[in-house]
């Protein structure tokens, strides 16, 4: 969680570290600030709430001569938040911010405290700083105070670290929260928690491994190693594509991306299918030697198209596979054999709580697989394998595009496993891939089904509750509908089994329960629409997303006929999307940016 940046050269410090904050608002949004040293001054401002708070009180301020600066977005974990918990926090000479979590935090304060040292804030990230301090006393550098400290740290951090003894220098550790840093064409360097805020600034970048840490000044770029060995960057080739970060003109990226679908999953697809056979160049078939089981494992929407896969992979593959959310299988002391492959889903790839569980797997000595959309994410690197979804970079906080295209690599990776397990005729694996091609189509979004979901909202803004029902790969997709739904509109929303309705909740069926209901054609339809007619007659509303007419609705929202059911989920899929869209939208939410959440989950 939380989002940070640095910089060092001649530039307009200000405006480089709060137009890298902007990107960077995705990660958290409770506050921000920035701490800059120019001279012998530093400068620091801290406001809570979005950004553009921040851009107020720094308007007068301004950077027109060297500086180092650094600067923070906030998703609060320890403290409220509050201007004081706002990062950079500061001791007496010196600022920090930080990403990540430090998990003895209590103990060193306590240590401090005794010492006397007065703490402003309620956060984990204070005590960095006057631990750094206190070492300072006693150490022969700035550099070594700091190597000392982040020795004292324990837990997941990213953090950056400015001092008034060395005017020129800006310090850096990285462990388990991601950062990075690039170099422009005048030698200047930048930091920030991922790619986007340095297009534009920087061609090459360097992405710091976890247990790195050193120091940058204008002549001097220093990495050790979690060993303390020094170490040379290695340096890649950053996009210049911003652009594609940018709104294009929709109201709000979540909608963007919507529409984006189209264009990302014929990406996905893009080298991976012939004729009569599904091609993932980027891993090798051993990796499924000797596998028997297949263990997903992932947290929220990346959890929803993992439980898609379980359907695919034993329907299509014949290979026996299990699901758990990361954070319960972390804790619940799991059997893990060897015969296992132990995937692991992740928009982000950074998610605290899944790349938790890719560790245990790799300790237990099982292979293991990661689906991500973030290349040279923790996971990508952690990972035996790997295959990337191309979603593009996903702004809205509320996962769209990701999902879409994770269920796009399982429904190819299924017939992958067919192939090399033999469990499917090729004919039949060639009729799928046919479909698998329609895909992109069938995510298309046209005004007159967008317009319908958008007159149709205003009859759900109210209720006590909304109930998302499927069968089958339909379950999933209601999972994935409801968590849209409460995610932007924070109206309460479950996704459900049709099946099990009567197991209990229906008990709750009036004229006030929206039930949303998956009827595809051709998965289970004839159940599926018995389950909805058994809550039509205790007089719940009904919203039914189907190709059929059913006179037992009160509102139908039309897909296209398909030939397959798998197309029908794609088509249900952009729906249940817009739909929470335009419900967000009417009750004057801001879409992008849901209260309480942010993009990427790096805490436990
Ligand atoms: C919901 C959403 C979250 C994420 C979850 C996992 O719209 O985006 O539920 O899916 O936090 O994130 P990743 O996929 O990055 O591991």
């Amino acid at each position: 969680m939380c989002g940070i940046v640095g910089y060092i050269g001649k530039k307009d410090s200000k405006r480089i570290l709060l137009d890298g904050l902007k990107e960077l608002e995705y990660r958290g949004y409770d506050s921000a600030g920035i701490a800059v040293l120019q001279g012998d001054n530093f400068s620091s401002f801290k406001a809570t709430g979005k950004l553009i708070n921040l851009e107020e009180k720094t308007k007068d301020f301004v950077t027109d001569k060297f500086s180092i600066g650094i600067g923070h977005t906030r998703w609060a974990t320890h403290g409220k938040p509050t201007e004081l918990n706002a990062h950079p926090h500061a001791g007496e000479n010196s600022y920090v911010v930080h990403n990540g979590i430090i998990e003895n935090y209590a103990e060193l304060k306590k240590e401090l405290l005794e010492d006397g040292v007065h703490f402003l804030s309620q956060t984990d990230t204070e005590v960095i700083v006057h631990q750094f301090e206190k070492n300072l006393k006693t150490s022969i550098s700035a550099f070594e105070a700091f190597k000392i400290t982040i020795e004292q740290l324990h837990g997941a951090y990213a953090i950056l670290l400015v001092t008034k003894g060395e005017k020129e220098t800006i310090f850096f550790a990285k462990n388990g929260s991601p950062m990075l840093m690039g170099i422009d064409s005048d030698n200047e360097k930048y930091f920030a928690s991922s790619d986007t805020p340095l297009i534009g600034h920087c061609s090459d970048i360097n992405y710091f491994e976890d247990g790195d840490y050193g120091y940058v000044s204008p002549d001097a770029l220093v990495i050790f190693s979690q060993k303390n060995l020094q170490k040379e960057p290695v340096f890649t080739k950053l996009s210049t594509n911003k652009l594609s970060a940018q709104k294009d003109g929709y109201r709000f990226f979540m909608e963007k991306e919507i529409y984006e679908q189209h264009d990302v999953i014929t990406d996905t697809l893009l080298g991976r299918l012939s004729e009569e056979r599904v091609i993932f160049e980027e891993i090798e078939s051993s990796l499924f030697d000797g596998i028997n089981e297949i263990k997903l494992c992932a947290c929220g929407t990346s959890y929803h198209s993992a439980l898609t896969a379980t359907y695919l992979f034993e329907r299509y593959s014949k290979v026996k596979t299990s699901i758990e959310v990361a954070s319960e299988f972390r804790y619940r002391e799991p059997i893990m054999n060897k015969d296992t492959l132990f995937v692991v889903i992740s928009q982000s790839g950074e998610t605290a709580d899944t790349l938790e569980t890719l560790k245990m797997a790799k300790k237990a000595g099982l292979k293991t697989l990661v689906i991500c959309n973030v290349d040279n994410s923790s996971m990508v690197r952690l990972a035996d394998a790997c295959i990337l979804t191309r979603a593009g970079v996903e702004k809205g906080v509320a996962s769209t595009k990701a999902f879409a295209t994770q269920v796009t690599v399982f429904w190819m990776m299924s017939l992958y496993l067919a192939e090399l397990k033999s469990s499917m005729a090729k004919e039949e694996i060639q009729k799928q891939i046919a479909l698998i091609r329609e895909i992109p189509a069938s995510v298309r979004v046209s005004d007159a089904m967008h317009e319908h979901i958008k007159r149709l909202s205003k009859r759900y803004l109210h209720g006590h509750g909304f109930f998302f029902i499927g069968r089958d790969v339909f379950y999933p997709l209601a999972l994935e509908g409801a968590l849209k739904l409460k995610e932007i509109s924070y109206l309460h929303a479950e996704g459900y089994p049709s099946g099990e309705m009567k197991h209990g909740p229906i008990a709750l069926a009036d004229p006030e329960l929206f039930t949303i209901a998956l009827l595809p054609e051709h998965k289970l339809y004839e159940k599926a629409k018995s389950n909805v007619e058994e809550l039509s007659a205790r007089d719940a509303t009904i919203c039914a997303i189907s190709p059929l007419e059913f006179d037992k609705a009160d509102d139908l929202i039309p897909i296209n006929r398909c030939k397959d059911y798998m197309l029908e989920f794609f088509e249900m899929m952009v729906v249940v999307q817009i739909l929470s869209l335009e419900i967000s939208i009417r009750l004057g939410n801001d879409v992008d940016m849901p209260r309480n959440l942010a993009k990427s989950v790096t805490v436990e």
